[in-house]
């Protein structure tokens, strides 16, 4: 078939008549009307400029035109090159339409205006740097599959846009140029989209956040981050995994943290650092870099011996970072242990600003007491801090600490054996962490408190008499809460047996109970019996009382047969026995549950189920049955349900069994048994807390739930002034 530009008419009457079997026909209509396109369109690009690039005109065919390069047929446009050459103008919303285009240069000019789209173009490189473009439209590179190379810095006039989220698409993307560009937002953590992603510079941008982790798996080498308005922040640990990194511009951020172990970027030349908030220690593996050669880490609060490089290295430390000493060597030794303290725990930049120095006595240390000769640290106490991280063995080097306060903080790990070789410790505090694994034995007179760490292990050789033994959730056991065969006190109830723990729970099972009856009550009163009789609440009442007064007198009045039977294989109930407690409406149910799983026999077995009494508990707050058919499926399991519940702490309020209608404190002691429950019910059988947690957790309750600070017994009509655990 022959190739010529017939006229417009005719072709049309050719495709009427032989529309069906002439798609050849077909796609040359298609091939002319593009061919007009591509010269449309580069005529009205070349209208637009001002001057007229060099070798532009007109009359002469645009594949002629220079710097442009059209492809083998000389009718589609594949590059355009305007590389400095003071242009100025706008581009026209039709350069999308140029088919073939690949390679777009117009960097170094003056161009100002929105930038189009090209949106779904075979573009693979596109210049626009240095210009004044105004703006960046949303589908800029929308499905531009062949990109390799974006380049669009230095145009500080933008107006503010975000890295788009759809690059992912361009796989191929080897060069994301970005700088001063009017970025804002976070860098996406999309880096795992493109294998072949070289060079990443985003610097003089107002971009946020975190370097994203999926930088870790890139093959990025260069990087600037440097210089942004608001500065980047969180620590820089993803660095260690970027294995071919060159350099490394993150200066004039708000980055913090340690510099991180970079033994494995060992192509690593230029290392900018300065002007953040970077903590810690400077690590070996980066001062033996071998092919390092530019390194800036002035103005952070790095601590430590002042770092050393090769020779050769060009290295600004200035004079504001957190040293131990203007010239290099070795920290003092109490000072180099803090410093792994403070390792261990992050480098807090707590530390960072008031761990300035060589000397730890020198007063200003926070955290941090020393002799009164002003020689040797003796008391750290970093409660309550919300420190994370794990406790430093390092703390064995301060060999004059006597007191180690590490308390209610988010600590976690285990507790480091060599802590139990300080000579002078007197008081070791763990207690609220998440520490988990053995709990080391300290010698007698030292007082160590670790209540409130789910998942630290009793030792397992300490349990004594048959009651201990048992990992934490085990769920089959009951765990005495503190060594009291080891002297070492936990910081509640010390010297207990396991009978007493048995007691402690069931007296807090049956005052949580009392308690909700004394609501249920006093509610029933206020709403003029909207429930009707309540057939036997006092008796329900005396019964609980005379069980609760005769038979579980306090914390230290464990009735002797309970302790008795400790060490056999069960415990009596009495209030259960026979089942003939006469129980409110309401109430029944919590309690009724008791009896098909511990009492129809009478008795319980010393292996109460954690499992079980999370049930009991969450069923005590929520008035609702193990199995609720009227639920739909997915909530009809009260656990299940409930479990959801815990997830917002306002919900609990809604959960809650409405005839509680709890005060301000009332509610806040609900939500703790709430939380008590939900950890006992937990999925994974090693994620429960053993009895002892939950003793732990209940006991200061039944002390503030005690019916004698109950403003409203006397109107209630029960006389509950009982002395109660
Ligand atoms: C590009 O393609 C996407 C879908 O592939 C479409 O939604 C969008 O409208 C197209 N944009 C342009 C400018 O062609
Ligand atoms: C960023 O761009 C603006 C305007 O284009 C310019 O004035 C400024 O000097 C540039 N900043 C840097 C750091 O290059
Ligand atoms: C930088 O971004 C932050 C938050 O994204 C914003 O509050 C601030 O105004 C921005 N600063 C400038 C100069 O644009
Ligand atoms: C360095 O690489 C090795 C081997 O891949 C790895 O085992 C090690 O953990 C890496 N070191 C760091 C600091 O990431
Ligand atoms: C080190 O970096 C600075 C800028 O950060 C640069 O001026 C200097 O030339 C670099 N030195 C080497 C040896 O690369
Ligand atoms: C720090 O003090 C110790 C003595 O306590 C001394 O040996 C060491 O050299 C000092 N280090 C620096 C860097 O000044
Ligand atoms: C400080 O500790 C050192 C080493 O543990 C010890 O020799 C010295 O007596 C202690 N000084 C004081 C004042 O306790
Ligand atoms: C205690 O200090 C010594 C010498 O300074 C050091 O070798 C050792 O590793 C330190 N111990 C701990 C647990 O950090
Ligand atoms: C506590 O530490 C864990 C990691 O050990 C962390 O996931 C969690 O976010 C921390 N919680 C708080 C409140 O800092
Ligand atoms: C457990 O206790 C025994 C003796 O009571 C002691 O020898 C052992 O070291 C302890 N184990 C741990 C892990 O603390
Ligand atoms: C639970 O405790 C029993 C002994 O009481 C022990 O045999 C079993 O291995 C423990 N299970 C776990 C998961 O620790």
């Amino acid at each position: 078939m022959p190739i010529q530009k017939p006229p417009l008419h005719h072709l049309h009457l050719h495709l009427h008549l032989h529309l069906r079997s002439h798609l050849l026909l077909l796609s040359l209509f298609f091939f002319y009307l593009t061919t007009a396109d591509d010269a449309a369109v580069m005529s009205k690009l070349l209208s637009a400029l001002s001057p007229t690039p060099l070798g532009w005109d007109n009359k002469t065919p645009f594949c002629k035109w220079t710097n442009v390069n059209c492809d083998s047929t000389n009718k589609f446009v594949t590059s355009i090159n305007l590389d400095s050459q003071s242009i100025s103008g706008t581009l026209p919303p039709e350069l999308n339409q140029l088919s073939s285009l690949k390679s777009l240069s117009l960097q170094k000019n003056s161009f100002s205006g929105a930038i189009p789209s090209f949106a779904n173009t075979t573009l693979q490189k596109i210049f626009l740097d240095f210009n004044s473009f105004s703006s960046v439209p949303p589908d800029f590179l929308l499905g531009c599959t062949n990109l390799q190379v974006i380049s669009i810095s230095e145009n500080g006039q933008l107006s503010p846009w975000q890295i788009p989220l759809y690059l992912t698409e361009s796989s191929n993307l080897q060069s994301f140029l970005a700088s001063n560009s009017s970025i804002v937002g976070r860098i996406p953590d999309f880096f795992g989209s493109f294998p072949n992603l070289q060079d990443l510079r985003l610097s003089y941008n107002n971009i946020t956040g975190g370097l994203p982790r999926s930088l870790g798996v890139s093959e990025v080498r260069n990087i600037w981050l440097n210089n942004q308005i608001q500065g980047l922040s969180g620590r820089i640990d993803v660095l260690s995994s970027m294995t071919q990194i060159y350099q490394v511009w993150l200066f004039a951020n708000a980055f913090t943290g340690p510099i991180p172990d970079l033994s494995n970027c060992t192509n690593l030349f230029d290392l900018q650092l300065r002007d953040n908030q970077f903590t810690g220690v400077v690590p070996a593996s980066v001062m033996q870099l071998p092919n390092l050669m530019n390194v800036s880490l002035a103005n952070n609060k790095l601590q430590g011996p002042l770092p050393v490089f090769r020779a050769g290295v060009s290295v600004t430390l200035g004079r504001t970072n957190s040293f131990c000493g203007t010239s290099p060597g070795p920290c003092d030794p109490q000072v180099t242990a803090l410093l792994a303290v403070a390792g261990a725990l992050g480098y807090p930049t707590v530390f960072a600003q008031s761990w300035v120095g060589n000397n730890s006595c020198s007063g200003d240390w926070t955290f941090i007491t020393c002799d009164p000769q002003g020689k040797n640290v003796t008391v750290v106490n970093f409660g309550k801090q919300g420190f994370s991280g794990t406790i430093s063995p390092a703390f064995a080097n301060l060999t004059s600490l006597r007191n180690l306060y590490l308390n209610d903080n988010n600590l976690s790990g285990t507790i480091p054996e060599i802590l139990t070789s300080l000579p002078q410790l007197q008081n070791f505090d763990v207690s609220n962490n998440n520490l988990a694994g053995p709990r080391p034995v300290f010698p007698p007179g030292v007082k160590f408190s670790y209540a409130g760490n789910l998942l630290l292990e009793k030792n397992q050789t300490a349990g004594g008499n048959g009651a201990g033994g048992g990992m934490p959730g085990n769920g089959s056991t009951f765990d005495v809460p503190s060594g009291s065969k080891t002297g070492s006190g936990g910081s509640k109830g010390s010297s207990v047996s396991a009978g007493m723990i048995a007691g402690v729970v069931i007296a807090v099972l049956v005052f949580v109970g009392v308690v909700l009856f004394v609501s249920n009550k006093c509610y029933m009163k206020r709403r003029h019996r909207r429930f009707g009789k309540v057939e036997g609440s006092e008796k329900g009442s005396e019964m609980v009382k005379s069980n609760v007064h005769g038979g579980l007198n306090g914390y230290g009045g464990v009735p002797s047969e309970l302790q008795s039977q400790s060490s056999g294989d069960h415990i009596e109930i009495h209030m259960f026995e026979g089942g003939n407690v006469s129980i409110p409406t309401r109430l029944a149910g919590t309690f009724g549950y008791l009896a098909p799983e511990y009492a129809a026999t009478g008795r319980v077995t010393k292996k109460v189920d954690v499992y079980a009494f999370g049930v009991v508990l969450t069923e005590i707050i929520t008035g609702r049955k193990p199995l609720d058919e009227t639920m739909s499926d997915e909530w009809s399991h009260l656990v299940t349900w409930f479990c959801s519940v815990l997830i917002n702490k306002e919900n609990i309020r809604k959960a809650i069994d409405s005839t509680l209608d709890p005060d301000e404190a009332t509610y806040e002691s609900i939500c703790k048994v709430a939380e008590l429950a939900g950890h006992c019910t937990a999925r994974e059988p090693h994620q429960r807390p053993d009895m002892g947690h939950a003793v732990n957790v209940l006991g200061p309750l039944v002390e503030q739930w005690k019916p004698g600070k109950s403003k409203e017994d006397e109107s209630c009509g029960i006389d509950l002034h009982t002395s109660l655990p």
